[in-house]
């Protein structure tokens, strides 16, 4: 009998070299499956510093057109525009207006990338609301679900008629994507992709997005978005997602909702993306900016994450950076 001095099974053979660990990682980043999320400011001349979001800015027309040349020329996969209109109210009517800066801005990348990456446009009324919530209100002031889905439809339809290839559906009101499909189809927008945020929690990590896009919204969101506290309920909504017709699905934030992120991923048949969201992406920075961690490796890591729980892209504020990284 032999006493047992050295291990038999040697995991750490095949982290004894970088080549040896390039040859065998799991999961890769690539720059086609980074998404770059954009923020175009009505009515200025030049780009203007989100001061939460050091590095990220509010677009004019001209900047957000070179910001996405930019993105193509580095292999991004897609853009993903936010409008923030000069003026708002209750039905949020900049956003069907084809006049409205997310249409006009819309139309105006879309004349310039052609098919070198997918254009992308938020689909929800926040922005454009004088409230600051996803929908239109009733008459208690509370956000009235079946109403808002007719400005949705409306909305879908003014979006796809600017250009835009992908309908990021991120309202959470029940029944958007059989509403919005429905309503794209009729007008003849077959091709028009849904990608439904099917998980969406009410989450504190969007804080900097607030000033990002000058939030009207003062309470919050808990009425529709999910709560942090719920894993089942992200399978729920992803389930119902993909019976009305969701080509993509997305989980948002990204970093504390891995689990469901994975949950999704192992019964969704059509891709399913993170969102890397703004307070992610403030709370990398502002540590770095103090020197206190490794801000590549960190954000690296941040993103491997999200792919490895079971993302096939992620949609992230780091899209063109890190897509030179990898170049
Ligand atoms: C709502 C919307 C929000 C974000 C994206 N779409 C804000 C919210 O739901 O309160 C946040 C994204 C981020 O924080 O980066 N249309």
């Amino acid at each position: 009998m032999s006493e047992v001095t050295h291990p038999v099974v040697r995991p750490r053979r095949l982290r004894q070299s970088p080549a040896v660990r390039r040859l065998t990682a799991e999961t890769r980043l690539h720059p086609a499956e980074l998404i770059l999320p954009m923020f175009v400011r009505e009515g200025t001349p030049e780009a203007l510093p989100i001061q939460s979001m050091p590095g990220v800015v509010q677009h004019s027309i001209d900047s957000l057109k070179r910001a996405v040349a930019e993105a193509a020329e580095a292999g991004v996969g897609g853009v993903m525009l936010f409008g923030v209109p000069e003026t708002r109210d209750a039905v949020g009517s900049a956003a069907t207006d084809p006049d409205g800066i997310l249409n006009v801005a819309t139309r105006a990348v879309a004349a310039e990338v052609g098919d070198a990456i997918v254009l992308q446009t938020d689909l929800c009324l926040d922005e454009f609301t004088d409230h600051g919530h996803c929908g239109v209100l009733d008459a208690r002031g509370h956000v009235d679900n079946d109403a808002t889905l007719i400005r949705y439809r409306d909305m879908a339809i003014a979006q796809a008629e600017a250009g835009s290839q992908l309908l990021g559906l991120s309202g959470m009101m029940d029944g958007q994507v059989a509403a919005v499909r429905d309503a794209l189809d009729e007008a003849g927008h077959t091709d028009t992709i849904i990608l439904a945020y099917a998980a969406k929690y009410a989450s504190a990590f969007y804080g900097p997005f607030r000033e990002a896009v000058d939030s009207q919204l003062s309470g919050d969101r808990r009425a529709y978005q999910q709560d942090p506290a719920n894993r089942r309920e992200g399978l729920r909504e992803a389930r119902l997602d993909l019976e009305e017709g969701a080509d993509v699905l997305m989980v948002k934030p990204a970093l504390s909702y891995l689990d469901v992120l994975s949950d999704v991923a192992a019964i969704s048949d059509v891709p399913v993306w993170a969102y890397q969201v703004s307070g992610e992406y403030a709370m990398v920075e502002a540590a770095a900016a103090n020197g206190w961690i490794d801000r590549r490796r960190i954000i690296e890591e941040t993103l491997i994450g999200a792919r490895r729980a079971g993302a096939d892209a992620v949609m992230t504020y780091w899209a063109t950076e890190v897509a030179r990284w990898l170049r």
